[in-house]
């Protein structure tokens, strides 16, 4: 049996994770499970996972689920402390860390200070503290993969890697959606509706990471992830969006050569990859069917449409704390949009607004970084 423990059990990819394991085999033993305020749901996972542990976060939902597992044989725990010792436990195989937010960074150092090996959704933790995971990823160094990558993007340009030289490596291509909104002008964007900015063409996913596809944040935090996971410069990381999401992301050799990885879009894959990895097993996700799919198609991202696409560039190249005030400002500002507390076109404003606010720190320690991450969110809070 392998070991797991799923952080954000209750979210897209947590959920997912737990339905590509029911898929593939009985191999998998989940010991911990953890949410922040989704009672029902846990509880339903506790209940057919029975995990040793359980983690909430928050701890009024903790006394409830304490309540519902009371005649069961597993600890609940409570706290954000909870939350990153949990991942100490000995005899762990794998963490795949699906927490959104800034919150998820402690546990991914957490993971990679033990040596144990992470299937890394949270995207936050390299935006926010890639340089930290980049020095425990050298000071591992056993010549293993530890950090696995779930986003898809990633987890793409990861398969694609494994057939090449870094040395013959040109450019790597993050293919984008575009979201909903790929096809409207500025001018569109000024009176769109939380509904329409839900509203993702093609893929499924929880409301924060929805949004910012939707703003194109996300691929902006990708392009942040992309440079730390692959020690990428950025300008090596161009962004095309792609709006059939079929091409996941492609790499370009010097010989310009470019290989794409395509795949219906569905989470399950990359999931499956990280659980069964080094091995590629019968697939969950469905076939693609070239025939049918027949459109390809591809256009430059438009970055005055896009700022908050634009503003990510220029806070991962300025690099230190800089991605830290990005992704605070962003995660506020989407909170407050999801709130109905500001306009859709606010939040690159916001987020301009934080980071002209901000003073650079060249390579802040997890200390620093908590910090200017609850500087920036009181900041947004008093600017909204
Ligand atoms: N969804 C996708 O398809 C997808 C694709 C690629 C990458 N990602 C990345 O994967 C990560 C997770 O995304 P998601 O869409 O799965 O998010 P989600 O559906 O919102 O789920 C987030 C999970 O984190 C938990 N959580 C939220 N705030 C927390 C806090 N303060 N403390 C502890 N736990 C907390 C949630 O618990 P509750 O349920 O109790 O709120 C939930 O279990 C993000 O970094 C996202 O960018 C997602």
């Amino acid at each position: 049996m392998n070991n797991l423990i799923l952080l954000g059990s209750t979210g897209s990819i947590g959920s997912q994770v737990l339905e590509v394991i029911d898929f593939i085999d009985d191999n998998w033993n989940i010991e911990v499970l953890t949410a922040n305020k989704s009672v029902d749901k846990i509880t339903e996972q506790a209940l057919k996972y029975k995990p040793g542990y359980v983690v909430m976060t928050d701890p009024k939902s903790a006394e409830q689920v304490r309540l519902n597992l009371q005649d069961q044989k597993i600890k609940v725990l409570s706290g954000t402390k909870e939350l990153n010792e949990i991942v100490k436990l000995d005899n762990i195989d794998l963490v795949i860390n699906g927490l959104v937010g800034a919150v998820g960074l402690i546990p991914t150092l957490n993971t990679l200070n033990k040596g144990v090996k992470l299937g890394l959704a949270n995207k936050e933790s390299l935006v926010i503290g890639g340089h930290l995971v980049q020095e425990r990823l050298k000071e591992y160094n056993k010549g293993e993969d530890i950090l696995l990558p779930i986003d898809s993007e990633h987890n793409a340009i990861f398969r694609l890697l494994k057939a090449h030289e870094k040395k013959e490596l040109k450019n790597i291509i993050l293919t984008a959606s575009g979201g909903p909104f790929c096809h409207k002008s500025y001018h569109d964007l000024k009176k769109v509706s939380i509904k329409d900015a839900l509203n993702h063409p093609n893929w499924e996913m929880g409301n924060k990471i929805t949004i910012d596809s939707a703003t194109m944040m996300n691929k902006g935090l990708e392009v942040i992830e992309a440079h730390w996971l692959f020690d990428i410069d950025y300008d090596k990381i161009d962004v095309v969006i792609h709006p059939q999401s079929i091409i996941h992301s492609m790499i370009e050799l010097i010989d310009h050569s470019i290989y794409a990885e395509m795949s219906l879009p569905d989470m399950k894959m990359p999931i499956q990859y990280v659980l069964e990895y080094p091995r590629v097993k019968e697939g969950i996700g469905q076939k693609l069917n070239l025939i049918k799919q027949a459109k390809l198609e591809f256009f430059e991202p438009d970055y005055k449409k896009f700022e908050c696409l634009q503003l990510a560039y220029q806070a991962g190249r300025k690099g230190g704390s800089f991605p830290v005030v990005l992704n605070a400002a962003n995660e506020v500002a989407v909170a407050k949009f999801l709130e109905e507390k500001i306009e859709f076109l606010e939040i690159p404003k916001i987020i301009k607004k934080a980071l002209n606010s901000h003073r650079h720190i060249k390579k802040p320690d997890i200390e620093t970084i908590i910090e200017i991450d609850s500087w920036t969110r009181e900041y947004v809070e008093e600017v909204v």
